[in-house]
């Protein structure tokens, strides 16, 4: 292990851990190779697992990802490898960056290449479409149970070229183990890229994985030409409907009001890096789902899929969510968005604060 430092070695103006670690990075997509460059750029010794050969190449030759981050030049101690099980067993910490409908497939290939010491953080933001499994769930029924309390997940409003430029970040991990999310925290923040930390592993999955859906909706908003209202009225509006969702599967509301929850929203809804919402905005134009996936050059747009698992996982749980359903109507049945909006617009008229959320927040104690 590359260790810099005593274990608990910190800079005495910042707080921050001075120790350097080892770290492998499964998936050398857009975000894992940010996350790759972060954690090199750190001083840690970093090992990428890619499943292409020519991102492996890339990386090792002309360090950098053209592929998936053009643009952004990969320090030396940043090197790639398509041996997975390398991979896997090479660091204290595994960060797992592979699209949902991959991570079961994936996951299975290291199940005993990975140290028994080893951390492994889940940067996947999406919802299985056939069992409506989150990461955390696929991860505990693939791994051995004495790699669960070593789980941790990784979520946030992070664009991951605005981290590849080392903009100003702030995420959140969270983990059953307070240990494994202190251990990432101090791992992984920097002045630039700050963690947060919690116990509640489902508030955080469900908000990084249902904003997506709220994302492509204001795009269709946006491209609709609905404007600020519009796109205001979707950001909260379906901010409840996730939260309502969530707590009913055991979230804490105020997770929801949390990075993972409104920061991610935020980022995803408003900003113009996010997939998800351009995928949106050319819906809402007219174009058709299968014009748009056919020009993203292999990158995922999580949201599709997850509006899916999104629309069921509502009804199972008896969760009214109608931006959620009408998004699922519009993308996978071709219904107008136009007459979704008039639809939503024109249900029974409520109170704005449900009272199941309101009772969750009245019980919430506070986390560290
Ligand atoms: N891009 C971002 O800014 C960002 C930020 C936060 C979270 N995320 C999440 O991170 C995850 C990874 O997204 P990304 O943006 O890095 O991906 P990407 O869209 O940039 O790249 C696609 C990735 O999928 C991988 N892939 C394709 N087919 C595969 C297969 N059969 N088996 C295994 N892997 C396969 C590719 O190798 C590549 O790593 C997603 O869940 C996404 O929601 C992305």
């Amino acid at each position: 292990m590359a260790a810099a430092g005593s274990g608990a070695e910190r800079s005495r103006s910042t707080g921050l851990s001075s120790e350097r670690t080892n770290i492998g990075v499964l998936g050398g997509g857009a975000w894992g190779t940010a996350l790759a460059l972060h954690a090199a750029r750190m001083g840690h010794d970093v090992l990428l697992w890619a499943l292409e050969p020519e991102v492996v190449r890339q990386v090792n030759e002309e360090h950098e990802n053209n592929t998936y981050l053009k643009g952004y030049p990969l320090p030396e101690n940043l090197r790639a490898s398509g041996d997975i099980r390398q991979v896997a067993s090479f660091g204290e910490i595994l960060l797992m960056v592979i699209p949902t409908p991959f991570v079961e497939r994936t996951v299975s290939q290291i199940v005993d290449a990975v140290r028994d010491d080893s951390i492994l953080v889940s940067c996947t933001k999406g919802i299985l479409n056939d069992t409506l499994e989150t990461p955390n769930e696929i991860l505990k029924r693939v791994l051995p149970p004495r790699l669960h309390s070593r789980l941790a997940y990784l979520s946030g409003p992070s664009f991951a070229a605005e981290v590849a430029k080392a903009i100003p970040t702030a995420v959140t991990i969270a983990s059953e183990d307070d240990h494994v999310a202190t251990r990432v925290q101090e791992m992984m923040s920097t002045p630039r890229f700050r963690c947060y930390r919690t116990h509640d592993v489902t508030g955080v999955e469900l908000g990084g994985a249902l904003k997506n859906v709220l994302a492509i909706a204001c795009g269709i908003s946006d491209g609709l030409g609905f404007g600020s209202n519009g796109r205001a009225a979707l950001i909260t509006r379906g901010l409840d409907e996730i939260t309502r969702l969530a707590v009913s599967l055991g979230a804490n509301p105020l997770t929801l009001a949390g990075l993972s929850g409104v920061g991610d929203i935020v980022l995803t809804c408003t900003g113009d890096l996010s997939r998800n919402r351009t995928v949106g905005l050319r819906l809402g134009k007219g174009e058709k789902l299968e014009e748009i996936t056919a020009t993203m050059g292999g990158a995922v747009a999580e949201g599709v899929l997850t509006s899916r698992s999104a629309h069921h996982l509502a009804q199972k749980q008896g969760i009214d969510c109608p931006t959620i359903e009408g998004i699922y109507h519009v993308i996978h049945e071709g219904k107008d968005p136009v007459q979704v909006v008039t639809e939503n617009m024109s249900r029974p008229l409520k109170p704005e604060v449900n009272i199941l959320v309101a009772e969750a927040a009245q019980r919430t104690v506070a986390q560290p």
